[in-house]
């Protein structure tokens, strides 16, 4: 089960995740070695990414047949302690939970350019209760004045963080040259092919400001692709960030499961002074996740991922 947990998707593929395996339970921490002090110093989206891996456990629980018992920040006090999941009664999976559970490998962030062909109707109805079920919102992006100004703020939150020689030092060290063994951080050719870092690599992006040229893409792609989405909460806690993650994981392998792939252009969200417009924009008082784009394109391939030895406590 766990093999399939570490499928998930994280922030540059930090895997900051740690399990211990006692009986039949599973505990999942943070690994707050693998944070992101510049994109994100107050641990959220290494919360969301061990939400997402928390989402693929107990999916994989539903697929051998049993339910799960999942109780969220056990313990108080103990931050790094995320969830415990036992194993639950027997139940067979329902043919939802299939079709989700066989979207975990086929699932990969596609920066591809999308093609114009618009999301069915009925995916986004199923989408959007896809997040709720987890306790978070999602909202399409469908009003044309609204669109074009989250894409606004997608590109002023490119070029803030372009200029900051942390940001690009933080990005380039977990961005690899495509031969490299690394089982972490994202390979050049994840990249789009038509994009600046695919070509840059890690020594022009820890040097030059690319802000201009990345805004400009990210605009457009935010603009124009067939479905833009926000995800958000009522808070903005530990809890909260946790719920995001298993929300994300659940929209991205239903999204998957109907051949729609996703991206992420979050940067108004990770500069603070912008990440309140977003939530003004569409006009709710929740606190902006993610955003999203989502769509049809050519398939790319996986990236790296650590083994199950690699993140397990022993237990003592
Ligand atoms: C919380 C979170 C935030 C992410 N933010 C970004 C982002 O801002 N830009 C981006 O290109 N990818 C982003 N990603 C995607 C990761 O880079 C990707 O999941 C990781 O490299 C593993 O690749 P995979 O999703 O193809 O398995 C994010 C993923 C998560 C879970």
């Amino acid at each position: 089960m766990l093999r399939y947990a570490v499928l998930a998707p994280s922030n540059h593929n930090t895997q900051p995740w740690l399990f211990r395996v006692r009986g039949n339970q599973v505990e999942l921490y943070a690994d707050r070695s693998r944070s992101l002090s510049v994109t994100d110093p107050n641990d959220r989206q290494l919360l969301i990414s061990c939400g997402c891996a928390l989402f693929q456990l107990r999916l994989a629980m539903w697929h051998f047949g049993h339910l799960d018992q999942t109780v969220l920040l056990p313990v108080p006090g103990d931050n790094d302690l995320l969830a415990r999941v036992s194993l639950g009664e027997e139940d067979p999976p329902t043919p939802q939970q299939e079709a989700l559970f066989h979207a975990i490998p086929l699932r990969r962030t596609n920066r591809q350019l999308f093609r114009e062909d618009p999301l069915r109707p009925d995916l986004k109805h199923e989408l959007v209760k896809a997040a709720t079920r987890e306790e978070a919102t999602l909202h399409f992006v469908d009003d044309r004045e609204q669109r074009n100004k989250i894409a606004d703020l997608i590109a002023e939150g490119d070029r803030q963080q372009w200029a900051n020689c942390r940001f690009r030092l933080e990005l380039a060290a977990w961005i690899h040259p495509n031969d490299c063994e690394a089982r972490d951080g994202i390979p050049n050719s994840a990249q789009n092919s038509g994009d600046l870092l695919s070509v840059a690599g890690p020594i022009v992006i820890r040097t030059f400001d690319l802000g201009e040229g990345q805004a400009a893409k990210d605009r457009d792609i935010a603009a124009y692709s067939p479905g833009l989405v926000v995800l958000s909460t009522r808070t903005d806690e530990p809890w909260a960030w946790i719920a995001t993650g298993q929300a994300l994981a659940r929209v991205l392998l239903r999204a998957r499961a109907d051949e729609v792939w996703a991206s992420y252009l979050n940067q108004p969200i990770e500069v603070p002074a912008l990440r309140p417009r977003v939530a003004e924009i569409l006009g709710t008082t929740d606190l902006a996740q993610l955003i999203l784009r989502l769509g049809y394109g050519p398939n790319v391939n996986p990236t790296p991922r650590r083994t199950v030895e690699e993140v397990m406590i022993p237990t003592v």
